[in-house]
C-alpha cells in the first residue's frame, strides 16, 4: 500500500476504440509518475492497480471494473493509480509471447492486479495463452484462490435447491501446485508408443498454508453462529482412489484442524461434493480443495449462484509479498467481444474482493450493497439474466447506486 501521496492520480490510459469496439491502450508504461510524500499529517491511502483487460470480452469488462474502482476511490477519498497492460492473445500474435519476459518484474510493485479474461483459441491455443494466468498465480505465490459462492436475491439459478437462503459458501482452492504443477512430459510423440505423464505435486507447506487460510476464514465468517462450532471447513478429497496425494492431503487437513477446535471438520469426496452442492447447498460453509478439484467444483458453484456471470475469484498472496490478482471466473467469450452483452457483475464482484484485500472495507461493502440493490430491483438485466441490458448499463446502474 502506498500512503501519503500528495495528489490524486487517476490515470486512465489513452483508450481509443479499436475495431471490435473494445478499449485498447495506445501505449503501455508510457510515462512515469512521481510521488511526493506528504511531510505532515493527512494520511491518504493510495493504490497502484495494474489492469490486464486480456482477450475477448475482457476489454469491456475491465472498463466496468475501472468505472467502479474510480467511483469508490472518489467517494472514499483514496488515491488510485491505474495502469493498463495490453497483454494477451493479440500481444502474442505480435510478439510471440503472452506478456514481456520481465512481466512479473513489471507487476511486482503494484498493490493489486485486475484481470479481465484470457484466451482466444482462434489466435493462440488455450494451453499456451493460459500460461499468462498460471505464470502470475505461481510467480506471485498467489496460493489461495478465493471463490465466494453466494446467490443474491433477484438472481435466477438453474438449480432448484438453490436460493439466497441456501447458497452462501466459499471455496478455497489451492492455486500454485497440486495437479497444476506442470510436472511431466509427452514422450515419443507421434509414435505408436507415445505416452504422457502429468504428475500432481503436493507439498506439506503448500497444503498446510491453504488449509490454514480456509480455517481462518471459517473463524471470521461465523456461519454457524457465535458459539462453537462457529463454522465448518469441508475437506474436498479423493483419498479413496488417489492413495498417495490425497491421503497425504487428508493427513495435513487433520493436523491443521487440531489448531481450530471451534471449527467443525467435514470431509467429502470430490465426486460426492458435486452431488451435495446440488442436493444440499445449505450444508456448506468453507470448502478447501486442491487446484483441479477446486477448479471443477467452482464451475458448479457458479451455477448455484446464478451462472458464470456472477462468479468472481481472487488469486491471493496472503502475506502481501506480491500483488494479488482478481478476476471473473468465466472465460473470454470472443464471440461476444465488442457487443456489450455480457454480464459485468462477476468483474465488479472481483473489484469488491480487490477492495477487501486492500483493506478498503467500506468501499467493498458499498459495492456489494449496490450490486444487491440492482439485482433485487431487476432494473437492468443482461442477456444471461433474461434481459436486454448492456454491459455498461449494468456498470452505470451500480455506479449510480454507489453514489446514492
Ligand atoms: C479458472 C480457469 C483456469 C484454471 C484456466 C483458464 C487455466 O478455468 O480460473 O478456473 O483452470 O484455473
Ligand atoms: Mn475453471
Amino acid at each position: 500500500m502506498r500512503t501519503s501521496v500528495s495528489f490524486c492520480l487517476q490515470i486512465a490510459r489513452h483508450y481509443p476504440f479499436c475495431g471490435n469496439g473494445c478499449l485498447r491502450p495506445l501505449s503501455i508504461r508510457g510515462f512515469s509518475i512521481n510521488y511526493k510524500l506528504k511531510s505532515e499529517g493527512g494520511h491518504v491511502a493510495g493504490y497502484q492497480i495494474a489492469v490486464i483487460p486480456g482477450d475477448g470480452v475482457g476489454c469491456e469488462l475491465a472498463a466496468e471494473g475501472i468505472k467502479i474502482l474510480k467511483t469508490v476511490a472518489e467517494k472514499h477519498a483514496f488515491n488510485l493509480e491505474l495502469e493498463t497492460f495490453d497483454w494477451g492473445c493479440d500481444y502474442y500474435v505480435k510478439h510471440g509471447k503472452m506478456m514481456p519476459d520481465d512481466g512479473l518484474d513489471i507487476l511486482k510493485d503494484f498493490d493489486a492486479i485486475l484481470l479481465g479474461c484470457i484466451g482466444d483459441a482462434s489466435k493462440v491455443p488455450d494451453h499456451i495463452s493460459l500460461t499468462l494466468l498460471l505464470t502470475i498465480r505461481k510467480g506471485f505465490d498467489q496460493y489461495v484462490n478465493l471463490r465466494p459462492i453466494k446467490l443474491y436475491p433477484g438472481v435466477q439459478t438453474p438449480v432448484r435447491t438453490a436460493s439466497p437462503e441456501t447458497v452462501d459458501m466459499v471455496v478455497i482452492r489451492e492455486n500454485t501446485e497440486g495437479e497444476y504443477s506442470g510436472v511431466g512430459g509427452i514422450f515419443k510423440p507421434g509414435s505408436p508408443d507415445a505416452f504422457a505423464v502429468q504428475s500432481a505435486l503436493f507439498t506439506r507447506k503448500g497444503c498446510e498454508r491453504v488449509m490454514r487460510y480456509a480455517f481462518d476464514l471459517a473463524c471470521k465468517r461465523k456461519k454457524l453462529g457465535e458459539k462453537a462450532p462457529v463454522g465448518m471447513v469441508t475437506n474436498c478429497t479423493k483419498s479413496n482412489a488417489l492413495n498417495y496425494s490425497m491421503v497425504f492431503w487428508d493427513s495435513v487437513y487433520r493436523d491443521v484442524a487440531k489448531d481450530y477446535p471451534d471449527i467443525k471438520t467435514d470431509t467429502a469426496l470430490v465426486d460426492a461434493i458435486t452431488m451435495w452442492f446440488v442436493k444440499n447447498p445449505e450444508h456448506f460453509d468453507v470448502i478447501v480443495a486442491s487446484n483441479l478439484f477446486g477448479d471443477i467444483i467452482t464451475d458448479l458453484g457458479a451455477m448455484l449462484q446464478g451462472g458464470m456471470g456472477f462468479a468472481a475469484g481472487g488469486n491471493i498472496n496472503p502475506e502481501k509479498t506480491y500483488p494479488s490478482m482478481f478476476e471473473p471466473v468465466h472465460g473470454s467469450a470472443p464471440k461476444y467481444a465488442g457487443k456489450a452483452v455480457v454480464n459485468p457483475i462477476a468483474t465488479i464482484e472481483a473489484v469488491r474482493l480487490l477492495l477487501e484485500h486492500l483493506g478498503e472495507e467500506q468501499a467493498a461493502q458499498d459495492v456489494q450493497k449496490a450490486i444487491v440493490g440492482i439485482l433485487a430491483s431487476g432494473e437492468v438485466k443482461t442477456r444471461d439474466m433474461g434481459g436486454a441490458g448492456k454491459t455498461h448499463e449494468v456498470g452505470d446502474a451500480i455506479k449510480k447506486a454507489i453514489l446514492g
